[in-house]
């Protein structure tokens, strides 16, 4: 079942309890909050505190996409703060599976992160702990950025590597989501769709957003 899975980088702040909620009566069924700290990518946003906010906000579950340096030092800050889904990025993992094992014992669900130019072989030997592979079809750091198209055969491996491995682990992309893309990333094999700017473009709904990307998907 494909997913839209709003992120809330571009909500409005002045309100964000009220754009949380507008998500999940909108269709969302899970939220992503983009936890960036200024060194693993050139951009600071937000923290525990807003996962926590966000918790107070809606009973839907969280995805925490930390892209941050030293991601073992924050698993429990995070699964703590609420987040039921905890992604962390390979690049910033020398010792993945055990960051992996860390996030398991939280009893949260795990994610691993790819940007664009990581090879998603380099998974290949975690593949069967994961619940999910975060595909970056954008350079981390900023919303609204242009979809990365290099990235969709990425998509497409993935997916037979799961299949190989007859894997269930879910396939989320995330950066660039659009009507104009979402088809394309589905085809390739992604089920979850993390969408910001084309969520919360203050030009509709919410609600509009979310069902005319859900459209467009499928
Ligand atoms: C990394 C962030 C963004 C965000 C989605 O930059 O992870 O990709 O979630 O941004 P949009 O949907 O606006 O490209």
């Amino acid at each position: 079942m494909v997913e839209i899975v709003p992120s809330i980088l571009s909500a409005d702040f002045t309100r964000l309890g009220e754009q949380v909620r507008d998500a999940e009566t909108g269709g969302a069924g899970r939220i992503q909050i983009d936890v960036m700290d200024g060194h693993f990518v050139p951009n600071i946003t937000m923290g525990p505190l807003v996962v926590e906010a966000v918790r107070r906000s809606t009973r839907l579950p969280l995805e925490a996409h930390l892209m941050i340096t030293n991601p073992q030092e924050y698993i429990q800050t995070f699964a703590q703060a609420g987040a039921d889904v905890i992604i962390v990025h390979q690049e910033v993992c020398p010792h993945l599976h055990r960051v992996i094992q860390q996030v398991k014992a939280t009893g949260r669900r795990v994610g691993v992160a790819l940007n664009p130019s990581t090879p998603v072989f380099l998974l290949k030997d975690v593949l069967s702990l994961l619940d999910m592979v975060l595909i970056m079809t954008v350079n981390p750091g900023f919303g609204g950025q242009d979809f990365i198209p290099e990235t969709l055969p990425k998509i497409v491996e993935l997916r037979r590597m799961l299949a190989e491995r007859n894997l269930s682990c879910d396939i989320e992309v995330d950066g660039g989501i659009s009507e104009k893309t979402a088809a394309s990333v589905v085809k390739a094999g992604a089920n979850l769709l993390v969408a910001g700017s084309s969520v919360y473009n203050q030009r509709e709904t919410v609600k509009q957003a979310i069902e005319r990307l859900q459209r467009a998907a499928t």
